[in-house]
């Protein structure tokens, strides 16, 4: 199994084991704990959207802690003329485990594990999201853009900051 276990210190000086994996099994346990770290997905949704990765469109990336799912991120592989490219979504760090390094720990280790013929990430994130644009820089990534208008949260648009690594 892709499995890589890592030891991360909390504040409290406390060490925990964290594991990071490929998602390979979509069984009902992964599917339930999926759906308490995103309680927007609907379970059918999570089921299709597993089902779309047997046929690897895309690659998910988990992390646990004591067995229990704490976060994910997904990669969106690109095809034909951007088959050297992914694009990353969904990353998603529990609340009560958040800045512990395991968003900058997951991602470092899937970049690691996506297919050999991917050379470039991208990505784009709400222009507001603090967090995640300092999570991002710290991992080496670019900004190349600004999308205005990208989204729509809670009726409102939102531009999103568009933003790439290059991993080989
Ligand atoms: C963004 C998110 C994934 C970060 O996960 P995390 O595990 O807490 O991040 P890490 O502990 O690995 O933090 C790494 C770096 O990111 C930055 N960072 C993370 N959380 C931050 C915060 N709340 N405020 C400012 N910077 C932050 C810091 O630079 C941090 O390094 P430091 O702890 O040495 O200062 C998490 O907050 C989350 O799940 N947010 C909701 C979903 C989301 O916004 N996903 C991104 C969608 S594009």
């Amino acid at each position: 199994m892709n499995m890589f276990i890592n030891p991360v210190k909390e504040k409290n000086k406390k060490t925990i084991n964290i594991e990071f994996e490929k998602l390979k099994h979509h069984d009902l346990t992964t599917i339930e704990e999926l759906h308490n770290l995103f309680p927007f997905w609907k379970r059918n949704s999570i089921l299709k959207k597993l089902k779309k990765t047997e046929k690897e469109k895309d690659i998910r990336f988990i992390a646990k802690i004591d067995g229990k799912i704490v976060a994910h991120v997904k990669y969106i592989l690109g095809k034909s003329l951007h088959k050297h490219r992914v694009e990353m979504v969904s990353l998603m760090v529990e609340e009560n485990n958040r800045r512990k390094g395991i968003a900058k720990k997951l991602v470092n280790y899937s970049l690691k594990n996506l297919p050999e013929e991917k050379t470039l990430v991208i990505l784009a994130v709400d222009k507001k999201n603090k967090p995640a644009i300092n999570l991002y820089k710290k991992l080496g990534f670019k900004e190349h853009g600004l999308l205005k208008k990208a989204s729509i949260v809670d009726g409102k648009y939102v531009d999103n900051l568009l933003m790439n690594k290059k991993i080989k």
